[in-house]
């Protein structure tokens, strides 16, 4: 496939996305209305068109004016903490989106499409690793809208020549590897980033427990590299390029995990000096382990994972934060 549509391709996965497009020669065009999204993280190779999903004529013009083959949707709003606080937010927007999409689609008879969905579709699971099979039942409206928007995607392929592969992240980390795109969140929420920002502010990073069932108390995430779980979209793509190929979920992890004190220790080696820390509360919400089972990714779609190390994934992370100490935006 040639011609793709990367919706919110001006977020932290969207613009790597974009990017391995770009350098595998497809005609990339990215939908984005940069709400969360950074115009200058967008590859200069790819056109850009500003418009929200939300707005029905503004996809389906982009639909009508631009040939596509597929389409990879990551437009979502995506903290969990806000959701629980902001509900209607993150039902109006991811789900309405999603809706208006694929009335789109429709209309313009494109049949493809990549969503990215969450692991917090699971909630809380006592068994580890988590495969596909496990019970869906989320603990906040974002994983209630992924949840959603997943049912919405197959309810509609079941009726419509519309074929899909929905991708449930695990813990997405990381940058391109010389550090020219990278996490630029805000707030930003999440921990390898937020450790890191500590390190260059001799400030402390703020550990949410340490009194789970876990190794050393803290908990523990399937930490996957930002690049590895863009391949796997591309790899997406190829499966859905073969006629007899069915809709499918998958799992993205590596099928391991770290715990948050792990993270800081390598976060360490990373920067090369101690990393204050201290205890606080446990944050609301968060489960002990939360670890993939990618078999059936492995099984199914022609992906190898090249970035299986925590160090990679952090010095990436690193070398993005040394470009961009205040990230895309703020000068
Ligand atoms: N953590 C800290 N201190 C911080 C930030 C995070 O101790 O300052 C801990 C969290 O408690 C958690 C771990 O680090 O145990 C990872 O937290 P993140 O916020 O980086 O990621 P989450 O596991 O909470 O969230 C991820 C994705 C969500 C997705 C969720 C699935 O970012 O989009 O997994 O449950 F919904």
């Amino acid at each position: 496939m040639k011609n793709i549509l990367v919706i919110g391709g001006a977020g932290y996965i969207g613009s790597h996305q974009v990017f391995l497009l770009c350098e595998q020669g497809c005609n990339v065009v990215v939908f984005d209305n940069l709400v969360t999204g950074f115009e200058e993280s967008i590859d200069s190779r790819a056109k850009f068109v500003l418009g929200d999903l939300s707005d029905y004529d503004s996809i389906n013009l982009c639909l009508k004016e631009n040939k596509i083959d597929a389409i990879i949707h990551f437009a979502a709003f995506s903290q969990v903490g806000e959701s629980v606080i902001k509900p209607l937010k993150y039902y109006q927007n991811n789900v309405i989106g999603m809706i208006n999409l694929l009335q789109a689609m429709n209309e313009n008879d494109i049949e493809k499409i990549i969503f990215s969905s969450s692991a917090a579709v699971y909630g809380n699971h006592e068994k580890m690793p988590i495969d596909e099979t496990f019970q869906t039942i989320p603990t906040s409206p974002y994983g209630e809208t992924k949840l959603m928007m997943e049912k919405i995607i197959d309810s509609v392929a079941k009726v419509t020549k519309i074929k899909y592969v929905s991708l449930r992240y695990f813990n997405v980390a990381g940058a391109l590897l010389d550090g020219s795109i990278g996490e630029s969140h805000n707030p930003e929420t999440h921990l390898i980033p937020l450790v890191l920002q500590a390190a260059s502010k001799n400030e402390e990073i703020c550990i949410f427990g340490n009194d789970f069932e876990t190794i050393d108390g803290t908990c523990i995430r399937d930490y996957i590299h930002v690049l590895d779980l863009c391949n796997a979209h591309i790899a997406a793509l190829k499966y859905l390029e073969i006629e007899e190929n069915e809709s499918e979920i998958f799992n993205l992890g590596y099928g391991h995990g770290f715990s948050v004190l792990e993270i800081i220790d390598h976060c360490e080696k990373v920067v090369g000096h101690n990393i204050k820390r201290k205890v606080v509360n446990r944050r609301a919400g968060d489960p002990a382990v939360l670890v993939a089972s990618n078999n059936k990714v492995l099984n199914t779609l022609d992906w190898v994972p090249e970035y299986d190390n925590i160090e990679t994934i952090i010095e990436s992370a690193y070398c993005w934060q040394q470009n961009f100490p205040n990230g895309f935006g703020r000068g």
